[in-house]
């Protein structure tokens, strides 16, 4: 078993913080990932949380500051569920590690992802209680964990817009996949902000404030932030940047796996696709040729919910020798992901969304 009971082939990148992803073929198994598979993204600590003593402060720019306990959220409002997708702005990102070197960073493959049914209080409810003040634009949530920083620790924290924050899928989840969430996904409450990259659902969520502006918490001010190709960690100025939010349409193959080796005929080509905002994927396009030429994929479950991925399957005919099979989704935006992660490198790596692909030797 690896830390925390996940898979036992799970990868794992550090044991401290805990991070941790499947290998592609074993996320690729179940629509919903099951908490054994499901990534695990961490900054610092994995906080053992006492749900008894537990409260949530929501404070800010509200007309009512409410101190509720796991009581009070679970038996004072409607229960809700959405079958999410999360995907960590990271993921991918060895891809564009083999553009460039980015130090320092997670080198995570295209497992930081995954599907769960998360339930819990809708956002919006406990925003209606403590009613909403003049001038709020943002909601901020910060955590119980502990990140090391320069000047010592500090709880890892974010923020997104009080309009996503007011949609009906934005939850403060105490459940995953139909049980109490596990401890490292954020025990006893988290945020799930569905559409948005992982970064801004918060876990072990202690705090909710409404503010004017985004959360001034180091990992919403000055990371998770996109910046231009050219810039670079001595030269970017951190204040700047584009502050992530929705992700980006992103697909991946799972199956077969790079380098796997399989004979000549049909082969099977599996893997899932995503499409962040409320955006579905449309399309998804396999190539086994490098993207000289197409074909569509079926797409699976998931097609139809907005806030889910979608697993798709192609059949394709591979001859002797090697190939290069690639995919690409196209989202009801119409947007399509770039051909090269060198297309969309920045020094952080975040956001790979070019075409994912694996090398198949057929003997
Ligand atoms: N919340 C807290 N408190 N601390 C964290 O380190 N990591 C964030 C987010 N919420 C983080 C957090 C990031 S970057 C991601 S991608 C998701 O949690 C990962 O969620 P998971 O570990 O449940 O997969």
């Amino acid at each position: 078993m690896a830390p925390f009971g996940k898979h036992p082939r799970t990868i794992v990148h550090d044991g401290q913080p805990f991070n941790a992803e499947p290998p592609l073929g074993l996320l690729r198994r179940s629509f919903i990932t099951p908490g054994e598979v499901f990534f695990s993204r961490n900054h610092g600590s994995v906080p053992e949380v006492d749900p008894d003593g537990y409260r949530l402060a929501v404070g800010g720019l509200v007309e009512r500051p409410l101190s509720l306990s796991m009581e009070d959220l679970c038996g004072g409002f409607p229960k809700s569920e959405v079958v999410a997708v999360v995907e960590c702005a990271g993921n991918r990102r060895e891809g564009m590690m083999e553009v460039a070197p980015i130090p320092g960073e997670t080198p995570w493959g295209a497992g930081a992802v995954g599907n769960a049914r998360w339930a819990g209080v809708p956002l919006r409810e406990v925003l209606a209680l403590a009613g909403v003040g003049d001038g709020a634009r943002h909601a901020a949530f910060v955590g119980l964990d502990e990140v090391e920083g320069e000047d010592g620790s500090f709880p890892y924290g974010g923020s997104v817009p009080l309009e996503k924050a007011l949609g009906p899928e934005v939850l403060l989840a105490y459940e995953m996949n139909g049980e109490l969430l596990p401890r490292e996904h954020g025990f006893p409450l988290r945020v799930m902000a569905p559409g948005y990259y992982g970064a801004r659902s918060v876990k072990w969520l202690s705090g909710i404030e409404l503010r004017e502006t985004p959360s001034e918490n180091h990992f919403q001010a000055s990371e998770y932030k996109l910046f231009p190709p050219n810039a670079t960690e001595e030269t970017a100025d951190l204040s700047e940047g584009l502050m992530l939010g929705e992700m980006q349409v992103n697909a991946a193959v799972c199956e077969p796996g790079e380098d796997e080796e399989s004979s000549a005929g049909p082969v099977s080509v599996r893997g899932y696709a995503l499409a962040g905002g409320g955006r579905r994927v449309e399309r998804v396009d396999v190539s086994q040729d490098g993207g000289e030429t197409w074909t569509q994929a079926d797409l699976g479950e998931g097609a139809e919910e907005p806030w889910a991925w979608t697993f798709w399957e192609a059949t394709i005919d591979l001859g002797p020798g090697e190939h290069r099979v690639v995919v690409r989704a196209v989202d009801s935006s119409a947007a399509t992901q770039p051909k090269a992660a060198a297309e969309v490198w920045n020094f952080k790596g975040y956001a790979n969304n070019s075409w994912h692909g694996v090398r198949v030797v057929v003997r």
